[in-house]
């Protein structure tokens, strides 16, 4: 699977108006490439994406057909072949090539993207043998549909695990992780995040030198990322809305989902003695500490306290929703 944003596009459809992929946000899409309106393959392979068209809808998608014909070409084709798939031109082949559908030769090379409700390219057919495809196209559709519609992968795998083993994290996952982090929304966008990341052994070993005893299991960890702001640093409004440590924790957040991704472990805790460590890491007082994530690889469960371990390999615990969720009016 290949997960990245779709350009944004401005291409003439068949019927001669302008048609920009933003229409097709919040669907599914199917964006097609073929080489020339009104050839035998071109024609059976929208034929059968038409055939289908009723199938995709009922899954909230759109399909599209891109080829370098002039809007007249692609609407002849259209009415001759009783089409009703959209089709839109892209004469100088420039959608083409940012989807990588081109041969060497400059020719269109028949290839189909699977285009996601959030505009990431989820599968994609190069060199299509027109037998079959839309159905293998609706197909996968159909599988993507089901999955997308449950909690998402990431944030059902995302967990607070303590088993670390203490192989070494790079600084390119570690640059990768920080990034994340930094896509956060934030109030204003203020960014009030800021981060020190230890891993250097003689730091290391001396903020490990304040962790309490619960937290023993961080000993074999490569690197410990501190995490720290101010409440100046972001919105301060009325009601006591200081957006600092929210706003830090959305990127936190990220920062876990992405590691999850990884196949990293990025466990936030608490469980510290703040002013040592902030002597440690020479933070000034008037900051927070918000929390230090504990950043490594998985290691071997039987290294964990026995109740530690039930928890790291026990099912999520979890509040029933009713106790945090009500409609319409508050309840306690
Ligand atoms: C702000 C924060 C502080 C935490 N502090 C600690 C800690 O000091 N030690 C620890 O073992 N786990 C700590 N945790 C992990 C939580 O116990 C864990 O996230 C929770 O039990 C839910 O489990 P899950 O993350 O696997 O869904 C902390 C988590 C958060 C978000």
């Amino acid at each position: 699977m290949l997960f990245h944003q779709v350009p944004q596009f401005t291409l003439r459809s068949h019927s001669g108006e302008e048609a920009q992929s933003a229409r097709f946000a919040g669907k599914y899409l199917v964006l097609y490439f073929y080489p020339k309106a009104n050839t035998p393959g071109c024609t059976r392979e929208a034929q059968d994406f038409t055939a289908l068209l009723t199938e995709f809808r009922k899954l909230d998608a759109e399909i599209v057909g891109v080829s370098p014909d002039k809007p007249e070409a692609q609407d002849r084709f259209v009415r001759a072949k009783s089409l009703t798939v959209t089709m839109l031109s892209d004469p100088d082949k420039t959608l083409a090539s940012e989807f990588g559908a081109l041969k060497e030769n400059g020719g269109i090379l028949r290839s189909t993207f699977l285009i996601d409700r959030a505009g990431i390219v989820r599968a994609q057919w190069k060199k299509v043998k027109v037998a079959g495809h839309a159905q293998a196209v609706l197909e996968t559709l159909k599988a993507l549909y089901e999955s997308d519609r449950r909690i998402s992968p990431l944030i059902a795998a995302r967990r607070a695990r303590r088993a670390l083993s203490d192989d070494p994290v790079t600084k390119d996952e570690i640059e990768t992780l920080i990034e994340a982090a930094h896509l956060a929304p934030s109030c204003f966008n203020n960014q009030p995040w800021r981060f020190i990341v230890v891993d250097n052994p003689d730091a290391l070993a001396s903020l490990k030198g304040t962790m309490p005893k619960g937290n023993y299991w961080t000993e074999p960890a490569p690197v410990i990322i501190a995490a720290y702001s101010e409440p100046d640093l972001d919105c301060r409004l009325s009601d006591n809305r200081d957006y600092f440590l929210f706003d830090s924790g959305l990127a936190v957040s990220n920062m876990m989902l992405q590691a999850t991704q990884m196949g990293l472990i990025a466990h936030p805790i608490a469980g510290y003695k703040p002013m040592k460590v902030k002597e440690v890491l020479g933070i000034p007082a008037e900051y927070v500490l918000i929390t230090l994530i504990v950043l490594g690889r998985p290691g071997n469960p039987a290294d964990l306290s026995e109740e530690h371990r039930e928890e790291e390999l026990g099912a999520r615990r979890r509040k029933a929703l009713v106790e945090v969720l009500s409609w319409n009016q508050f309840k306690l």
